[in-house]
Order: C-alpha cells, then structure tokens, then sequence
C-alpha cells in the first residue's frame, strides 16, 4: 500500500517532471535554486529535496481524533537543496541556513547533547517562531532516530538552501511541506533515505512539527509525502495509517478546484491556546466522557482515547481494527455515535461545559482530570464546547466517507453521461458546503472573511466552497466548472473586498485552480 513505498529519488529531471504533471516552472526553478546554492556556499548541491503543499478537499479538524480525510497535494511546494559540508569536530552537525527570498535572513545553529539526559538540542522557541523553526524541526527527527546512540557517530556539518511557493500562513501547510523537505534533506545529506518508506517519513515528520507548538493531526505530512498525480489521498490513522489514492472526477467531469486565499493570515501557532490545541483537548476529553457516560470499555485509569476509539468501541471493532476498504462498518459505528451524542449537552444557557463538570461526566476527580486532559498542553478556556465539537467530528467524518464513495463510483463508470458528470459534481458541492457550514457553527473554526468568501464563491457559481485547512484564516477551496473558472475567479476580485486593486501576478497569488501533485521527492 501507498505508505509502504519508498520515497522516490529522481535521477533525471525529465523523469521528476513528468510525475510532477504540468505544474508551470519547475524546470526553471530547479535550476535557478542550484546555481544559487554554488553562488552562495561555492559547490553544487549534493541533493534537492521537494515537499508539496496541500488542499484538504474534505474531512476538517478530524486527522486528530484518527478518522479518514481527504487531501491532495497542489503544484506549490517547498525546495531545499542541501551538500554536506567538510570542515573539523567542532562543525558536528552544524547547519548554515539560508532562504532564497531575503525577509528570511540566515541562520546558523547547531545540535548538542543534553549533559545530563544525553539528548539532542535545538532551541525552538514555539512563541517566536522563525522560518529556520521548521528547519530544525525536521532535523530533530533524524537526530532522535539516527543519532541517538553515540556510537552511531555524528551527523554531518551541512549547507541548505530553501525556496518555497507555498504561501505561509495560507491554510495550504506550508509548515508541514517545510519539516517534510527538511527531514528528507537532512536523512540524505547524511546518508540515512535508503530503506526509509512514505509512512516512516510521515510518522518522523508528525512528530517533528509537534515541536513547533501544535498537537496536529497526521493529515499535512502524509498528504506532503505520499500523495500522487491527479488523485486526492483517503488517509487514515486507525489503527495505523493507511494510505489510498482516490481518483477525482475533475478530469473527465470537467471541473477544477479553485484556491482563495482570504488574506487573513491563520497563525496557528501563535493561538494555539485557544483554537487548534484547544480543539484537541476537547476533543479528547468528549472521548472519555463518553466512555464513561455509555459505560464503555477503558484500557488504562489514564487513558486519554481518541474520539475513533470511542467509535470503534461502541461498534465492537477488534482490536486490528476495521478492514480499511470496508466503511460499512464505520459508517454503521458512526451513525449509532450521533444518536447518543447528546449526553454531551449541558443544561442551562451555555453549549459548554466545565472542567469541574466535564471531570464529573468523566467520574474522575477534577486533580486528575485536569492534570490528564488540560495540563496535558498549554490551552485556555473556561467553557469546553465538547457537544459541539463532536457532533462536527462524527458528522464531518460521514461526509468523507460519502465523498469518497461518490467519486469511486463515478470512477467506476465506463463512460459517464454529462448528467452523471453534474450529478458527481453537485453531490461533491454539497458535502463541501455542508463542511463549511459545520466548521463555521460547531467547530467555529471559520472567520468572517472565510465565510464571505465561501459565500461569493457559491454566488459566482461553485457546486460547493468551504475552509481548508486549520481555517481562522488561510485558504478556501471551491469546485468550479473548468469553463467557468475565469468567470468565477472574476467575480471573486470584483466581490471580495480584500482583493481589490489586485492584477496579474498578484492577483494569480491569492486565486488559482489546482491539480492534485505528486508528494515529496529528492533528487
Ligand atoms: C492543520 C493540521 C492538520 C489538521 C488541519 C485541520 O492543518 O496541521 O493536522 O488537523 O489543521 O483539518
């Protein structure tokens, strides 16, 4: 399966190129990167690692509580080209980091040994992050696993150059492209990719942006790693990850997804407090709530399970887990979910709850359960909205599975009828607006220019617009008819306030369809 294979390793461009599709540029890209790298560090890179943004076309603030999304890789993507660098002892694994474009100035740093636990350091400040923060994430990971014995040497001074098209801050994980690109950079300027599979990197790279302050999900690295050309990826994480490509009916329905940025700026780092780790906490004490509350089975006093856990629970799954190609079962699980999900409401005025209340449902002590489920990352709330969040969860993750239905029987049509064409599209639209509406209400990870911008999109003619990403901020991502793309993008420039004034090239920056890409790769 997909997250078995290794990462490829292209020896020729024309190759590369070809699985990268007809994404605009590379060539040129490619080449400009390595004469600036010679110009700059005076040799030729030794190795050019890519990492691709991504869509997630459906499944929202649900890879954390381990159901299925649905991702694609875009053509924008991260370049790092690297050369390991000769120099003495005191150069052990020290990193010049430069970036192509000049508002990120250079950096130099280097790993040492904790002297009392022995372990590697690289100081990452989560409050100050710079664009180096991400660099060092991803070489942590290959610290951590190739270096963590001394007697299995040293890692090797290196030189790095990076240039990137994804815009930061835009939705489209331009984070996790960053770590990714950086890990594989840093396995091969140290000779550490041979036997290294798509699921291994993924799993590195997870663990690596969590040391840049967010407890995310899985969804950005596998989509950055493992996604192919022209499909979207159904990446699950229960029991394991697992990995399916997943042909869209764009191409022979003729529709294309078109990207917005809205222009806010999503800081998830800087307020993960209060959003994303504060989604996650919530989350997760909705899981153990409910196990209490329907008297399901717990593993450990402090378990911290996950709301798929909770599903798999109440569904009897053994203890492999679901087959993955068989979602009856899930769906059926998830289904009985929802008609117990009201024992998460509260009475009273407020949708949320207390900690007091929550560790009450929980039938644990409110010192244990703050220390298991609020301590456990740095988040702030005084009410937790755990019915709200749940009901998204639950019903976002049956709209995935809809999703992905409705395009493999599409795909399994020989030749599909124009009505059929415009029925796929239609029901694609609506799970997509139906995403939104939920992110915008339950989840409320949505802001009023996402939900202005979704709702010119629908008005200009899109089967279906929604947030993509972490949202409060960031990106939408809307279903077009192909011929109607330049009309829609039109009116998007005329209606959407922010976008005002802008032409040619930037205007192509903040609204562009996209082709699913092909994911991470070096050569
Ligand atoms: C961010 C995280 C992902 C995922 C999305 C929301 O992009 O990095 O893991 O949780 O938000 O779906």
């Amino acid at each position: 399966m997909a997250a078995e294979l290794p990462i490829p390793i292209y020896t020729s461009l024309d190759q590369l190129y070809s699985d990268l599709g007809d994404a605009a540029n590379h060539a040129v890209r490619w080449n400009a990167l390595v004469e600036e790298f010679e110009a700059r560090f005076g040799r030729k890179p030794a190795y050019i690692a890519r990492a691709p943004g991504r869509v997630n076309l459906i499944g929202e603030h649900i890879d954390y509580a381990l159901f299925g999304v649905l991702p694609a890789a875009v053509e924008r993507d991260i370049l790092i080209a690297c050369a390991p660098r000769a120099g003495g002892a005191d150069l052990d694994g020290g990193v010049r980091a430069q970036n192509v474009a000049a508002q990120y100035t250079p950096a130099e740093f280097a790993p040492a040994r904790g002297a009392q636990d022995g372990q590697w350091f690289l100081a990452i400040d989560p409050k100050a992050l710079r664009w180096e923060s991400y660099v060092k994430a991803g070489y942590y990971g290959v610290l951590n696993t190739f270096f963590d014995d001394p007697a299995e040497g040293v890692p090797v001074p290196i030189d790095i150059l990076v240039t990137g098209t994804v815009p930061a801050g835009s939705g489209l994980s331009s984070s996790a492209a960053m770590v990714v690109a950086s890990t594989l950079a840093f396995l091969a300027a140290n000779d550490r990719l041979a036997g290294m599979t798509k699921g291994r990197l993924v799993g590195m790279a997870v663990q690596n942006e969590i040391r840049v302050g967010v407890n995310s999900g899985g969804m950005d690295q596998a989509a950055s790693v493992i996604s192919t050309p022209a499909s979207a990826l159904h990446v699950s994480f229960y029991p394991r990850l697992h990995a399916a490509p997943t042909t869209l009916p764009t191409t022979r329905a003729r529709a294309s997804f078109v990207l917005a940025n809205s222009r806010v700026t999503s800081q998830k780092a800087a307020h993960a407090r209060t959003r994303y780790n504060l989604r996650v906490v919530e989350t997760r004490a909705a899981a153990r709530v409910l196990i209490h509350k329907l008297g399901l089975p717990l593993k450990a006093e402090d378990e911290r399970p996950t709301l798929r856990e909770v599903v798999g629970r109440l569904g009897s799954e053994p203890d492999e887990g679901w087959a993955p190609e068989d979602k009856s079962v899930l769906r059926a699980a998830l289904r009985k979910a929802l008609e117990v999900v009201d024992v998460l409401k509260p009475e009273g005025e407020h949708t949320g709850v207390t900690v007091e209340t929550m560790a009450e449902w929980a039938g644990m002590d409110v010192g244990a359960f703050r220390r298991l489920f609020v301590d456990w990352i740095d988040v702030e709330a005084t009410y937790f909205e755990l019915y709200k969040r749940t009901r998204h969860v639950f019903e976002e993750a049956l709209r995935v599975l809809a999703f992905r239905d409705a395009c493999a029987t599409f795909a399994a049509s020989p030749s599909p009828s124009p009505a059929e064409s415009e029925a796929v599209l239609k029901e694609l639209g609506r799970l997509m607006d139906a995403s939104m509406e939920s992110c915008s209400t339950l989840y409320e990870c949505s802001c009023p220019e996402l939900d202005e911008l979704t709702a010119i999109a629908r008005r200009a003619g899109a089967y279906g617009s929604r947030l993509t990403g972490a949202g409060w901020g960031g990106c939408t991502v809307s279903l077009v008819a192909e011929a109607a793309v330049p009309a829609f993008i039109e009116t998007l420039q005329r209606e959407y306030a922010p976008y005002a004034g802008l032409e040619g090239a930037a205007l192509a920056e903040v609204v562009f369809a996209t082709k699913p890409s092909a994911g991470a790769c070096g050569e």
